[in-house]
């Protein structure tokens, strides 16, 4: 059974996806730790994330594997690596490529094709599992979206203001979903979950409920 969960940026995907996978006791795939990795991997060469064939090739060349909570880029646990605000903006260029988004789909699906699966990311129920059984997509008010991730990044230890993690936001959502190769969009069959006023406990109930009916 696979199940897809795509959503913009701190909508609370990653969370219900992780939440949903344990409460079911299958697998848990967060596809964008993965064009995450193609940017760290991008930002430790000396290519430009505008560069169309280095990236390709970087992608190409790169050992990603991403086992429930574990990614790694060529045998380095790069958790934490990732989730930089310098990595985050570049995430979503690299992520236009479509050489990179083909070799990391082939990736994706590979582990689909292992057992069964709750997988999130922006493309998983349009372009990666069509047949998946259950398709969700997940949103918010960007004013929510900007409160939460800011949240997330204040823990951290950043010093982002919320305006400024609002704008990043934005401009983030504007490159996934206009660009050319698998933007992001809720699949024709998914079903759509505004989560701007419901806590996370409430969207896994109301996704779990649908899935276990
Ligand atoms: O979900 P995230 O913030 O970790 O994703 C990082 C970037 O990767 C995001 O800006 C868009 C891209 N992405 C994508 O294009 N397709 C996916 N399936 C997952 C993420």
């Amino acid at each position: 059974m696979i199940i897809t969960i795509d959503g913009p940026a701190g909508s609370g995907k990653s969370t219900v996806a992780k939440l949903l996978a344990e409460r079911l006791k299958v697998r848990f795939l967060d596809t964008g730790a993965m064009y995450r990795a193609v940017a760290l991997a991008v930002l430790q060469s000396d290519a430009e994330e505008s560069d169309v064939g280095a990236v390709a090739a970087i992608a190409r060349d790169a050992d990603i594997s991403f086992d429930n909570e574990t990614i790694t880029l060529n045998g380095q646990g790069v958790a934490a690596e990732i989730r930089t605000p310098h990595v985050t903006a570049i995430s979503s260029v690299v992520a236009a490529n479509p050489d990179v988004r083909t070799r990391l789909v082939e990736l994706q699906r590979a582990v689909g094709h292992q057992g069964s699966l709750v997988t999130e990311g922006r493309d998983q129920g349009s372009v990666v599992f069509p047949d998946a059984e259950f398709k969700f997509f997940v949103t918010a008010s960007v004013d929510s979206r900007a409160r939460r991730r800011h949240r997330e990044l204040i823990a951290g230890g950043s010093r982002l203001t919320l305006a400024t993690v609002r704008t990043q936001l934005q401009q983030r959502d504007a490159r996934d979903e206009s660009r050319e190769h698998a933007p992001m969009k809720p699949a024709d069959d998914a079903v759509t979950l505004d989560t701007s006023d419901m806590s996370i406990v409430q969207v896994v109930d109301s996704v779990a409920s649908i899935v276990e009916e």
